[in-house]
């Protein structure tokens, strides 16, 4: 059974339903009780004959900070029940779109998750990383996959294997998002788009985003094999040293 937590909050605003990262003082990090909550927040979505669309954002002016490290220490005992596995997976099999607001960090998952989403908006200050080979660990979320689909091999090196951080102008040019928005006005401009989403004809909207995705076989064969070199990779020296520098504060993936 999922474990509650108040650090995501779920609402609805009319046919869309928003889930908020809402643990500001740890930038959003998200634990295991998190993936949970977002899990359900889909599978809500998903029953919901109400619901067209979801929104996820951050609070606190933050996207999220990416997997909270701790919770990366204790899942190297048990890394294979990591429910941060079972989130991958929900958002790759989700059949409502998705609109991501971005503002700030929006590091590891919170760059993949710009895979998997329908639309995406951020601010000019957001930043994006995907440092997982510098935390001794390897791509997640597909990324591995769709990140080299979407902007070619040699640029997605740059971000998975060098960790390099983007920017928000970046991530435009690469694709990765629809537009830049001012702070002031992310939230109401993601609203509106995913509330224009959830007011069209449900079926051909639906139909539309299987049509766009595909054949979802191969990602999430992908999906599990680096599920399999994830858990491995969390129980490295390498990995483990990075996570306890990051907890001591000598640095900064
Ligand atoms: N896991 C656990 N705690 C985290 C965290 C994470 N991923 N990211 C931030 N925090 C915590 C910090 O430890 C700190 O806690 P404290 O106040 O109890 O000391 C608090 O959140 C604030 O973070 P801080 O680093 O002081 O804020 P900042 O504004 O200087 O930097 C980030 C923000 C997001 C750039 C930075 O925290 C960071 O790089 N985080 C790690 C990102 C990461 O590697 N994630 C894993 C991806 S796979």
């Amino acid at each position: 059974m999922a474990q509650s937590t108040d650090d995501v909050l779920v609402s609805r605003d009319g046919g869309v339903l928003v889930l908020t990262l809402a643990r500001p003082k740890k930038k959003n990090a998200l634990t295991g009780a998190m993936y949970e909550a977002l899990i359900d927040g889909f599978d809500q979505a998903q029953a919901d004959e109400e619901i067209g669309a979801l929104l996820l954002r951050g609070s606190g002016g933050v996207f999220t900070a990416g997997n909270d490290i701790g919770d990366f220490i204790a899942a190297a005992q048990t890394p294979h029940t990591m429910a941060a596995y079972r989130f991958v997976e929900a958002l790759a099999l989700l059949d409502k779109p998705l609109v991501l607001a971005i503002e700030g960090a929006a590091i590891g998952i919170g760059t993949t998750m710009l895979l998997h989403c329908d639309l995406a908006f951020a601010t000019s200050d957001a930043q994006f990383k995907m440092p997982f080979v510098d935390l001794g660990l390897v791509p997640e979320a597909g990324s591995s996959l769709l990140l080299p689909q979407r902007i070619g091999m040699v640029r997605a090196a740059e971000l998975l294997l060098l960790g390099k951080g983007f920017s928000a102008p970046r991530a435009l040019e690469l694709g990765l998002i629809n537009a830049i928005v001012p702070v002031q006005a992310l939230e109401n401009h993601a609203a509106r788009e995913a509330a224009a989403l959830a007011a069209k004809p449900r079926q051909a909207m639906l139909g539309a985003r299987r049509l766009l995705r595909g054949d979802r076989t191969a990602l999430l064969a992908k999906i599990r094999e680096e599920a399999t070199a994830f858990a491995g990779a969390l129980q490295s020296g390498e990995a483990q040293k990075a996570f306890q520098t990051f907890m001591s504060k000598g640095g900064r993936p």
